[in-house]
């Protein structure tokens, strides 16, 4: 997938990086608590990950002239701005890493390679009637998967099941928006928007208003 910075509306942005390309860059925006985290993690490859995640929020804050405020994760896993405004999420894969923020409204995105092994895996997080219409066909499995992980991160509660809690309505490989609901939860349903791009073998979602 090529590397982008995305101005979605006023409010909202995506940047996809490659995570070597920007291995090097300077992170000296990065507020003391996540330079401390970034420090911590010993391993290499997930230190660039998570680099490059940060430095994708930092390109999507400038293209929308937002100062970076720092984040913090709460006991969920998910990244909340340290001056409580505005809403972030995270995504790193293979050799990419992406983000998206929205000034006022939850927001989730996920990468996925696609990958033939996820048809026999349908059954573990996808609901019956979805199985109807996604054919059997790898590229759909995957947009589906990766629309459920959007949907659950922009809500970022453990505990939500991607098979019965996340619901998505029929689509084809022509529809770039996908609509989702979480439901039966002890709250009241929740209706998503989540746009997917495919390029090549990559999957792209994010959550938009
Ligand atoms: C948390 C989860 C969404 C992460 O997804 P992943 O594909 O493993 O990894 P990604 O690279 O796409 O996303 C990682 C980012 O998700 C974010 N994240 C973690 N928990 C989160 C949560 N509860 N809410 C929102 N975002 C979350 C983090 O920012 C993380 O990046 P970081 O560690 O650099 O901060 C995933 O592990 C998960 O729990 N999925 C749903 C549960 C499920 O039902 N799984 C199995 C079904 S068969």
């Amino acid at each position: 997938m090529q590397t982008k910075i995305e101005k979605i509306s006023a409010l909202s942005a995506l940047a996809v990086n490659n995570i070597e390309e920007v291995s090097e860059n300077e992170v000296t925006f990065l507020s003391f608590r996540e330079k401390l985290s970034l420090s911590n993690i010993s391993h290499p490859d997930k230190k660039n990950e998570w680099k490059a995640a940060r430095l994708a929020i930092k390109y999507a804050l400038d293209t929308i002239s937002l100062p970076y405020p720092g984040f913090y994760k709460d006991e969920h896993g998910k990244s909340h701005a340290m001056d409580g405004f505005g809403f972030v999420s995270l995504t790193h894969t293979k050799g990419l890493a992406a983000a998206i923020f929205h000034k006022d409204m939850p927001v989730g995105i996920d990468l996925d390679y696609v990958r033939e092994k996820i048809v026999r895996l349908g059954p573990k997080f996808l609901d019956p009637s979805e199985l109807e219409f996604l054919n059997n066909d790898p590229l759909l499995y995957t947009i589906a998967w990766s629309a459920k992980e959007s949907i659950y991160k922009c809500q970022g509660r453990k505990g939500i099941s991607l098979k019965e809690n996340i619901l998505l309505k029929p689509f084809s490989i022509q529809d770039d928006l996908i609509s989702g609901k979480i439901h039966q939860t002890d709250h009241s349903d929740h209706f998503y928007q989540v746009k997917a791009e495919v390029e090549k073998e990559m999957v792209l979602t994010y959550t938009i208003w």
